[in-house]
């Protein structure tokens, strides 16, 4: 695993970025995170989800991040996903922790992958193909994420975390970044293993210890 992080950016200050944020504070890492919101108007909001979180343009995140951990935690609807461009996120290793929710209107090129059931991080690489998109933080739920983040816990009482990613620094960047946070990653592999991570996986929202995770991967 990879040497921790200083800087990661979030897109997306929802119940996810937030709880991702907080986690990422504790941690004592530094957070940018952007919304469709300017800085000044989201500044409230993060006083209350996430205080410590710095607010910043969308088309900053990529930049900003590049000269530190060069990590971006994509945590945006993915009905959303059309109105986020691609050069926002170019050069980076972009944490997939999005879903697809049977009620939402994707966009075409992530529909066409769901109606073929195939992994949608596989889709949002084609889409997003100046990042290296890992797979990671989709299958635990908000809610549970202040709780389950303990950096000071042993690896083996930690919740463990999925991680899917083609590129093997950049999923060893991602792991590592999971460990400071407080989790105990366990590597599926390649980005297509990423599937079993979905709502409809055995891992969503499940919290499983490393042997149970090992068990579903096979
Ligand atoms: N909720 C969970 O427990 C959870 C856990 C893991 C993963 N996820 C996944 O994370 C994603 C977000 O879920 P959520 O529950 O956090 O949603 P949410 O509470 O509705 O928040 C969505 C956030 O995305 C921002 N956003 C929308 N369009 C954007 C754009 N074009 N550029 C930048 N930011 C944009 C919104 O901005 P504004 O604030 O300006 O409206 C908002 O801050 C989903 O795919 C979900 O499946 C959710």
């Amino acid at each position: 695993m990879s040497e921790p992080p200083e800087t990661v950016g979030i897109l997306g200050a929802g119940r996810a970025g937030t709880a991702f944020a907080r986690a990422l504070l504790r941690a004592g890492i530094t957070v940018d995170i952007a919304s469709t919101r300017p800085p000044r108007a989201l500044q409230h909001h993060l006083k209350i989800y996430a205080p410590g979180a710095v607010p910043v343009v969308a088309e900053d995140i990529a930049e900003r991040a590049r000269d530190s951990s060069g990590l971006v935690i994509l945590a945006v609807p993915q009905e959303e996903l059309d109105e986020v461009d691609p050069a926002w996120v170019a050069g980076t290793v972009l944490i997939d922790a999005t879903n697809t929710w049977q009620d939402e209107l994707l966009p075409s090129w992530l529909q066409a992958a769901v109606d073929e059931q195939l992994p949608t991080s596989m889709a949002l690489a084609g889409r997003f193909g100046s990042a290296q998109v890992v797979k990671a933080l989709n299958h635990i739920a908000h809610s549970e994420i202040d709780d389950a983040a303990r950096p000071d816990a042993e690896l083996s009482q930690r919740r463990a975390l999925a991680v899917a990613g083609d590129d093997d620094a950049a999923r060893g960047l991602v792991m590592g970044l999971l460990v400071r946070m407080g989790f105990d990653p366990v590597s599926l592999g390649a980005l297509a293993a990423g599937r079993i991570m979905e709502p409809d996986g055995p891992l969503f929202n499940r919290p499983l210890r490393r042997e149970d995770l090992l068990r579903f991967a096979r």
